[in-house]
């Protein structure tokens, strides 16, 4: 099988494959993963070897726990997050949906009591005939993932 490294490898850290094209950029940002002083290298519109195209992300020297990968699911559903060691692939492990996403996204209701107040925005959750809603903590309105934006 032909393989190609279009992003190059890293030493060590964290690599988030098979995100779904179009949502590596939407990830760098709802997650200020740019924010840190690590490298960070990134695929978009990359040949899957499943089918059609993906993003990948891949920050050195930085570990991601469980819980913070999880976090991504909301955007990149079926992402396997790879812990890089010395070259190597030491850990691979998909994300699964969180129950809850608190101080990432913005409530999209603009009459949101989240929005006056400085508190941390809170959702919860749900799967609903196989679509993702979340549910503000604040108003309690449900929404798709498409229409939020991100803090800030
Ligand atoms: N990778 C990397 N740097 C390394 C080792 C691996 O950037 N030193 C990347 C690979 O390019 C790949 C991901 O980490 O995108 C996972 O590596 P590996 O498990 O070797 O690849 P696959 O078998 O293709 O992974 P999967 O089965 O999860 O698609
Ligand atoms: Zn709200």
């Amino acid at each position: 099988m032909e393989t190609k490294m279009t992003v190059e490898a890293i030493t060590h850290g964290t690599v988030i494959d098979h995100i779904p094209a179009g949502q590596g950029v939407r990830i760098l940002r709802f997650f200020q993963l740019t924010d840190g002083q690590e490298r960070i290298t990134v695929g978009l519109n990359l040949r899957s070897k499943n089918s059609g195209v993906k993003d990948i992300i891949k920050i050195e020297n930085t570990v991601f726990t469980a819980e913070q990968a999880n976090q991504l699911a909301l955007f990149a559903p079926n992402a396997t997050v790879n812990l890089i060691n010395n070259y190597e692939v030491v850990d691979k492990f998909r994300v699964s949906l969180p129950d809850q996403i608190n101080a990432v996204l913005s409530c999209p209701n603009s009459n949101c009591i989240s929005h006056d107040e400085p508190v941390d925005s809170k959702f919860y959750v749900a799967v609903k005939q196989s679509k993702v809603k979340l549910k503000c903590h604040y108003c309690e309105k449900s929404f798709s993932e498409r229409l939020f934006k991100e803090l800030k």
